[in-house]
């Protein structure tokens, strides 16, 4: 039988069954499998695919709508990836242009590789912002910190949840409420009984990602991510905005390496919701 032309293959949504094929289509690209987070992606947000008729699938990415669920104010495509097989025939557009016109009027983010960027600019996404990857063993200083952080407990969602949607700037529970699961460590940092930031790390491919990293200001950021560091003996990676240059002074300082740098790109808003300064990384660049 020949093989149908790959613009007559059908989009379909992805579930949690999928999982495995996606982790093979990150294996393809020389992505590593990433299973944990395709997992999350998978059920937190929507998978949008197309199946190979060889088998596997021919591409894969996530979008994880926050707001209200009956109509999102922010969508975060990730995960966008084409198999090497089916590369430059057009499929990365249909799919982005798939998105765009399923989501609507719901603005978009996503954070770009180099090799993404161009695609999505075809397509419409503006460059509004940027994040750098750091990763490496974290050296513990001298200076205890400053703000004191312990484990978040089940008492603390709440008061997460309202500190969350206050600086994501959309309701986030769906992804929050995901993270005691998915994090190895969760931690708040805490000032007279009140909750001032927190932060989560999961583990991905030998290393600890820190993320969600929400904090009132710089030396809370400091502390809870110095604290997630002390519980693990893994090189640890984050994505920090790039307007936070003292935490990435401080990343540097304390044995991490910037290893790349992705543009935060948006279609239909200009700017981000929420408060950026108390935003310093994502629970994940798939997710935002
Ligand atoms: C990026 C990616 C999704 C593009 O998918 P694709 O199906 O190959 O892209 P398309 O054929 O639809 O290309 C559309 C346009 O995007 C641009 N583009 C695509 N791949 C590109 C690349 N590697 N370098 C520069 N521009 C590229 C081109 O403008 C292209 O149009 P053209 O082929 O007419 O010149 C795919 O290469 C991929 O999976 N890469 C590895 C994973 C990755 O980096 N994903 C992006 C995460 S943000």
């Amino acid at each position: 039988m020949p093989t149908p032309a790959l613009a007559t293959l059908p989009i379909r949504r992805l579930t949690i069954r999928d999982l495995a094929a996606c982790a093979d289509l990150s294996e393809d690209r020389g992505w590593p499998r990433e299973e944990h987070k395709w997992g999350f992606l998978l059920t937190a947000g929507k998978g949008y695919g197309i199946d190979d008729p060889g088998g596997g699938l021919v591409c894969a990415c996530v979008v994880t709508e926050y707001g209200p669920w009956d109509r999102p104010s922010l969508g975060a495509v990730g995960m966008v990836l084409v198999s090497e097989r089916h590369a430059r025939q057009g499929v990365g557009r249909r799919l982005m242009r798939h998105v765009v016109t399923t989501m609507s009027t719901t603005p978009l983010t996503l954070y770009a590789t180099p090799d993404g960027r161009p695609l999505y600019e075809e397509i419409g996404f503006k460059v509004t912002g940027g994040a750098h990857t750091v990763r490496g063993h974290f050296t513990p200083g001298e200076t205890r910190p400053r703000v004191a952080t312990r484990p978040a407990t089940g008492e603390d969602l709440p008061a997460i949840l309202r500190l969350d949607e206050e600086v994501f700037g959309a309701d986030r529970t769906h992804v929050v409420t995901r993270l005691p699961a998915f994090t190895d460590r969760l931690r708040v940092a805490e000032e007279g009984g009140r909750i001032i930031g927190y932060a989560g790390s999961w583990p991905t491919d030998g290393v600890q990602v820190v993320g969600p990293l929400i904090a009132r200001d710089t030396e809370t950021a400091k502390a809870l991510v110095s604290s997630l560091a002390a519980g693990t003996d893994r090189p640890l990676r984050t994505d920090i905005d790039v307007r936070h240059e003292e935490l990435l002074a401080w990343a540097v300082e304390h044995g991490l390496t910037a290893t790349a740098l992705h543009s935060v790109m948006t279609y239909g808003t200009g700017e981000l919701p929420g408060d950026w300064s108390r935003r310093f990384a994502p629970v994940t660049v798939a997710a935002s």
